[in-house]
């Protein structure tokens, strides 16, 4: 998409000063919480204040859903063209890749991901942006062959209504872009509840939805530091449609339960268990590199992040040399500073249960052989690269995800002893595995159970490709044309009687 990035930038034309916000966004006007209470974002690189932003309540978020719900109901947005919906979609990613190196900045100092990843991600979530904005002009209805001459049997898609956004810390903008981007292609108006942790990403997204001219009220955004109750508010309210949630799949089923009543539809992007298998004829060199990215994009907090390393018997110490004089030599710190390629973990929770899962395979007998401890001298929240052999089946490494920066390594001897092993678990996302044998490339590829499978590549993310898990990893997909489905909903029109 054609953007005049460079052309403005010769003229040097700034259109905002800064994209830190200290207030949310509720009916097209930048707001306080109602009880004025405020909580601090903090950088987990170096503890210091990032900025603040309003700690609403309960009564906050109803505003924002009851401003979306005009927003929806007054017909503003839901009906807009779809050619102009695409339009304001096409000038916020225009927007968004013109101030991309301050988003990244942004995303750096407040969830501690390194700046070049930080980067990486508005890129991948902007492409959501565009994704979206083109598939707006293409939402189809139907029209089905009656089998009665007198009449036309007509479908339409029509927009949900409203629908609250919940994004995790992880992917402070693609998560929300990929959501956000389906809903108001669809005609949908929304509710964002960024995560407490990385609020001033999608506040900085928000000031330039509203500079691109998003009608009052079709985008809105609550921040707050007491999810539970807001949370129940989308769940029970009768004036939101749809919910989407990326995050924990604890929290994920605590929705879908409370949002039973209401029969409210629901997408929900939960944790995973990824298996990455490397058979005696892979590439090596090609399943090392894979395996260092996918393992330690984002310190290992990426819900398809690989989880469980399964290694068959002949290449299995050959892989294991390779990985770890790649491990070794990555540079952990600061992600602001030049060269750094793993940042902190988010915040102290996280970073206790990662230290945690280690400490239990170390008393499981789990072969500890690169790493396993704190790194203190960086800073409070880093752990140093870990790569485990020996892993057994009752570890936590093993049978949870740790989501940190732990290479967890178990040895196997047949692909259908290893298929068993990577199935056995209640979830579903993504699955990986290296093989140059074409035949077993499709029986493996069929046979895990995950929503995502790579073969022979670890970065399968496309705002062009659909995301989602299967088993307890989650319902429904994002990004593709299928990203739309979650925000629309299907009308049969029979026209009867019809005289030809
Ligand atoms: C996630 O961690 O859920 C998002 C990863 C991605 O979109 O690639």
């Amino acid at each position: 998409m054609f953007c005049f990035k460079n052309f403005r930038q010769r003229l040097n034309l700034r259109y905002i000063s800064s994209l830190v916000q200290s207030k949310a966004y509720i009916n097209g006007k930048w707001v306080k919480a109602e009880n004025n209470e405020v909580f601090e974002i903090i950088n987990p690189a170096n503890g210091s204040v990032v900025g603040s932003v309003p700690n609403m309540s309960v009564n906050d978020a109803s505003q924002a859903v009851q401003a979306a719900k005009k927003a929806f109901e007054s017909s503003q947005w839901s009906m807009f063209t779809a050619k102009e919906r695409s339009s304001l979609l096409k000038k916020w990613y225009c927007l968004i890749e013109e101030n991309a190196d301050e988003i990244s900045s942004i995303m750096t100092a407040e969830s501690g991901k390194p700046l070049n990843e930080a980067r990486g991600e508005v890129a991948y979530g902007n492409a959501f942006i565009e994704w979206f904005g083109e598939e707006a002009r293409r939402i189809y209805g139907e029209i089905i062959p009656s089998s009665t001459k007198d009449r036309e049997l007509i479908v339409l898609k029509e927009p949900l209504g409203v629908a609250a956004l919940i994004t995790p810390w992880n992917f402070p903008m693609a998560m929300i872009t990929r959501k956000a981007g389906a809903a108001l292609a669809a005609g949908c108006t929304i509710v964002i509840k960024p995560a407490e942790d990385t609020p001033l990403t999608a506040l900085a997204l928000v000031k330039l939805a509203e500079q691109a001219g998003f009608p009052a009220g079709v985008i809105n955004i609550v921040t707050t530091n007491k999810a539970p109750p807001i949370g129940d508010l989308f769940c029970k309210s009768p004036d939101v449609e749809g919910i989407s949630f990326t995050g924990s799949t604890e929290v994920g089923k605590l929705l879908f339960r409370n949002s039973s009543d209401g029969i409210k539809r629901i997408s929900l992007e939960l944790g995973g268990n990824a298996p990455f298998i490397v058979f005696n004829s892979a590439n090596l060199d090609k399943a090392v590199d894979a395996a260092v990215s996918c393992k330690f994009r984002n310190c290992g907090q990426t819900c398809i992040s690989a989880n469980r390393f399964f290694l068959q018997q002949e290449v299995h110490d050959g892989f294991i040399d390779l990985l770890k004089q790649r491990v070794e030599s990555l540079k952990v710190g600061d992600g602001s500073k030049p060269g750094i390629q793993i940042g902190p973990l988010i915040n102290s929770m996280q970073f206790n249960k990662v230290s945690a899962y280690v400490e239990d395979a170390r008393l499981k007998n789990a072969n500890i052989i690169l790493g396993g401890k704190p790194l203190k001298n960086l800073g409070n929240l880093f752990y140093s690269p870990t790569i485990i052999t020996d892993v057994p089946t009752n570890a936590k490494l093993y049978t949870e995800e740790v989501f940190g920066p732990v290479v967890s390594i178990m040895k196997f001897n047949t692909e259908e002893e290893v298929i068993h092993a990577a199935n056995n678990s209640r979830r579903g996302l993504a699955g990986y595995f290296f093989s140059e044998n074409i035949q077993q490339v499709f029986r493996v590829a069929k046979l895990l159970e995950v929503g995502m499978v790579g073969v022979n590549e670890a970065l399968i993310s496309a705002a062009e490709a659909p995301f989602g898990g299967v088993k307890e990893s989650g319902i429904g997909r994002e990004g593709c044309h299928h990203g739309i489905d979650e925000y629309v909903e299907i009308k049969y029109i029979c026209m009867g009687n019809l005289r030809y």
